[in-house]
C-alpha cells in the first residue's frame, strides 16, 4: 500500500510542525493529562476557572470536566471576538440552494441577531435548562437559533430536517421541549417546498410540552399559523430587546441533546455539556484542520447531525473561523456544485463525507476540472470508512496532490474527533484514520475484554480514558448510558466499532459490530426500522441488516415475515417503504425487502443477524455456524430467495 508523506508546504506553517512534535505533545497529553487540558482550556474564555480538571468513574459512567468553572458557549463563539475588535470580520457565509443566493454575517451582525433571538425565546418563557427543539433546513437562522439557546442556557435539541413527524414527535416528547423552532417550507435540490411547518404541526398534536412554535419565513409558501401558539420569527425578533447578557453556565451544565440511533429501542438523547465540549471541539478544530485566521472553512454536514454542531458551529466559531453553511445538495443544479462553491468562496479547508465523494466521483473528473480549486489546503472526511478509490480521487483530482487528507474517526457520543491524521504531520494511508488525537488512548479488545497488545491486531474499539468532549449521559436514562457504553467492557468506553491496528500502529475502522447501520454516513438503528415495518398490519416480524452499497457505503435489507393468511403483493412492498419513510424518514427506507416464511433464530428466540448479514451481502459460502438455530432449514430458503 502506498503511503503519502506529509506535505512540506503545509508543514511549514502548521500548528504542529512534525511527527516528533506530535509524539512529544501526545506523550505530554497522556502523562500529564491535567496539565495538557488546562493548557488547551486557555483557548476558551471562562467567567470563572475550574476547581478540578477531571473526575471520572467508568464503572458508574460518571464523568466531569472543569468542575466549578463558569462559561457561556455563545459568548465564546461570538461576543469575545467582537470584544477583541473582530466584529467586522466574516463569521458565517451561507450559500443557498440556488447558486445566486449567498448571505454573509460578520461577528457584529451575528451578535445582533443572536441577542434578538435569545430575547425572543425569553419572551416565550424559555429559561436556563429548558429544552428547545430545532427542526429546520440549513438556513442561517438554524445556526442563530442554536447560539441563542446556548446564550440563555436553554438546551437545544436539533432534529435533522428530513425526519418524519413521528420521529420529531418522539424526540420532542423524550426531552419535553417547551418551544419548537422551524421554518415555513424548505428548499433542497429540486425540492422546493419541503413541508417543515406542516410536519411540525402533525408532530405537535401529540407533544403536550410544546407551548409555542417559532417559524422562520424561508420560502413564503402558505402555511397554517395557530393563533396564540405559533409566532413568526421576524415578528418575534422585531419586538425583542437588542441586548441579552450571556448566562453564566457551569462547565457541566447541559449544552445540547442530540438523538442518535441505538442498537435497541428508541433513539438515545446523547447529552453534551458545556465546558469540556467547548475545549474539545475548539482544540480539535484548531489542530486537525490546522486552522489559521481568515481561512475559509467549509464543512458540508447538516447541523442536524453532530458534525454540524461540532465543526460548523461550536469548534470553528470558538476559533473565530470563517465558517460556511450550505443549504443545498452536491448534485444541484449539477454535479459541479461543491466545486463551484469552492471556487466562488475560495474555500481553504473542506470537510465532507465519503458517500458524497463516491457519488461525485462516479460522474467523472469533468465536473471538478471545470473549476479553480487552487484555494484548497486541507481536505477532511468523516462518517464512515473511506475506501481507496475515493480517497485517491479526493487526493488527486480535488486536492491536486497538494492537500493532506484528514480521515477523522469519531461519533455523536464522542462530541469531537478522536482518531485522525494531523495535516503536514502524519504520513497517511488511504482508508486509515491513522493515529489518536491528544489525550486519547484507543484500545482494541477481544470479545472477552482482553486488551490486544502490539500491532497487527483486530478487535473491538474502546477508549481507556475520558476526553473533555465526550457525552455525559443519555438524557433521562443514565442506566442506558452505562449499559450501552460501559457495561460490556468494564472500565472502558466501548464505541460499538470494530477496528484493526496495522504494523505501524495505524488504526483502520472496520465498521459497526452492533446493530447500527451507517447509511450514507447516517447512523440508523435496526430496531427502529424493524419497529416501523412491524407496524404494517400484514407484517408478523421483520429483521433489518446492512449490506455493502457502492455509493451509500451500506444500504438496508429487510427480511420480512407476514402474518398467516396475508398475501405478498407489490402493494405490501410499497406500503412498507412508505411506512418507514413516514415513521423515520426517507434516509431509513429499505433498498431491498425479502419476504420469507421464517427468520433464523436461536432456541431462545434471538434472531441471528450475522447469518442475515451474510445472506444480504451475498456471502453465502461462509454463513458461519448455524448449528445453534432452532430450525436450521430456514437458512436454505433464505439463501435461495435472496435478492
Ligand atoms: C459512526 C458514528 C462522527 C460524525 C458523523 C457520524 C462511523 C465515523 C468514521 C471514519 C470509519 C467512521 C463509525 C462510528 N464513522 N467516522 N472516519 N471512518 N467510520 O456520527 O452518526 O454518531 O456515527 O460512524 O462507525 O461509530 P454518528
Amino acid at each position: 500500500m502506498q503511503k503519502y508523506e506529509p506535505n512540506s508546504k503545509t508543514r511549514k506553517n502548521a500548528h504542529i510542525g512534525s511527527i516528533e512534535d506530535y509524539k512529544k505533545l501526545y506523550e505530554h497529553s497522556i502523562n500529564n493529562p491535567e496539565d495538557f487540558w488546562a493548557e488547551q482550556a486557555e483557548r476558551i474564555t471562562w467567567f470563572k476557572k475550574w476547581d478540578k480538571i477531571w473526575e471520572w468513574d467508568f464503572n458508574k459512567a460518571n464523568i466531569t470536566w472543569f468542575e466549578g468553572a463558569k462559561l457561556n458557549a455563545c459568548y465564546n463563539c461570538v461576543d469575545r471576538h467582537v470584544d477583541a475588535g473582530y466584529g467586522a470580520k466574516t463569521a458565517l457565509i451561507w450559500e443557498g440552494n440556488n447558486p445566486d443566493e449567498t448571505r454573509n454575517y460578520n461577528y457584529n451582525e451575528l451578535l445582533e441577531k443572536v441577542q434578538l433571538t435569545a430575547n425572543a425565546l425569553k419572551n416565550l418563557g424559555v429559561g436556563k435548562g429548558d429544552r428547545v427543539c430545532i427542526y429546520m433546513q440549513m438556513i442561517p437562522e438554524l445556526a442563530i437559533a442554536v447560539l441563542a439557546c446556548a446564550r440563555i442556557g436553554a438546551v437545544h435539541s436539533v432534529v435533522f430536517g428530513a425526519f418524519a413527524p413521528d420521529s420529531l414527535e418522539a424526540r420532542i416528547n423524550d426531552s419535553e421541549c417547551k418551544v419548537l423552532i422551524t421554518q415555513d417550507t424548505g428548499v433542497r435540490g429540486t425540492k422546493n417546498d419541503i413541508p417543515m411547518k406542516s410536519n411540525a404541526d402533525i408532530a405537535v398534536k401529540k407533544t403536550p410540552s410544546i407551548e409555542n412554535i417559532l417559524v422562520v419565513k424561508r420560502t413564503g409558501s402558505p402555511i397554517e399559523m395557530v393563533e396564540g401558539r405559533d409566532v413568526w420569527w421576524h415578528n418575534a425578533l422585531a419586538s425583542s430587546d437588542a441586548e441579552c447578557a450571556p448566562e453564566e453556565m457551569d462547565a457541566e451544565d447541559p449544552l445540547f441533546i442530540l438523538y442518535t440511533s441505538g442498537s435497541t429501542g428508541k433513539p438515545k438523547g446523547v447529552m453534551h455539556t458545556t465546558g469540556g465540549y467547548m475545549v474539545y471541539t475548539s482544540t480539535t478544530h484548531h489542530y486537525i484542520f490546522d486552522y489559521h485566521p481568515d481561512e475559509i472553512y467549509w464543512c458540508t454536514a447538516d447541523i442536524g447531525w453532530i458534525t454540524g454542531h461540532s465543526y460548523i458551529i461550536y469548534g470553528p466559531m470558538a476559533n473565530r473561523a470563517v465558517t460556511m453553511m450550505f443549504e443545498g445538495v452536491p448534485n444541484y443544479p449539477d454535479f459541479g456544485r461543491f466545486w463551484e462553491i469552492i471556487e466562488k468562496h475560495k474555500v481553504n479547508k473542506f470537510y465532507t463525507a465519503p458517500t458524497a465523494l463516491r457519488a461525485l466521483m462516479k460522474e467523472g473528473d469533468k465536473w471538478p476540472n471545470k473549476y479553480n480549486l487552487d484555494s484548497l489546503k486541507i481536505l477532511g472526511t468523516v462518517g464512515e470508512p473511506i475506501k481507496e478509490p475515493e480517497w485517491l480521487w479526493y487526493h488527486n483530482i480535488i486536492g491536486k496532490e497538494k492537500c493532506p487528507i484528514v480521515d477523522t474517526w469519531w461519533q455523536t457520543e464522542t462530541g469531537g474527533i478522536l482518531i485522525t491524521p494531523l495535516p503536514g504531520v502524519t504520513t497517511t494511508k488511504p482508508g486509515s484514520a491513522t493515529l489518536p488525537f491528544f489525550g486519547i488512548i484507543p484500545e482494541l479488545l477481544d470479545d472477552e475484554g482482553n486488551v490486544l497488545e502490539g500491532n497487527e491486531v483486530e478487535g473491538n474499539l474502546a477508549m481507556q480514558r475520558p476526553w473533555p468532549g465526550m457525552m455525559r449521559t443519555v438524557y433521562g436514562d443514565h442506566q442506558r448510558f452505562f449499559e450501552t457504553y460501559f457495561e460490556k467492557f468494564p472500565g472502558k468506553y466501548f464505541s460499538g466499532d470494530g477496528c484493526k491496528r496495522d504494523e505501524d500502529g495505524y488504526y483502520w475502522i472496520t465498521g459497526r459490530v452492533d446493530d447500527v447501520i451507517i447509511v450514507s454516513g447516517h447512523n440508523l438503528g435496526t430496531a427502529e426500522i424493524e419497529g416501523s415495518i412491524g407496524g404494517h398490519p400484514s407484517v408478523a416480524e421483520a429483521a433489518v441488516v446492512g449490506y455493502p452499497h457502492e455509493i451509500k457505503g451500506n444500504s438496508i435489507y429487510a427480511f420480512v415475515t407476514l402474518r398467516t393468511g396475508h398475501e405478498i403483493t407489490e402493494d405490501t412492498r410499497t406500503e412498507i417503504i412508505k411506512r418507514v419513510r413516514a415513521d423515520i424518514g426517507p434516509h431509513a427506507s429499505p433498498e431491498k425487502i425479502q419476504f420469507t416464511e421464517g427468520l433464523p433464530k436461536t432456541r431462545s428466540g434471538k434472531i441471528m443477524r450475522r447469518i442475515l448479514r451474510n445472506i444480504a451481502s451475498d456471502n453465502i459460502d461462509d454463513l458461519g455456524d448455524i448449528s445453534t438455530l432452532a430450525d436450521p432449514s430456514v437458512v436454505s430458503s433464505l439463501v435461495d430467495e435472496r435478492i
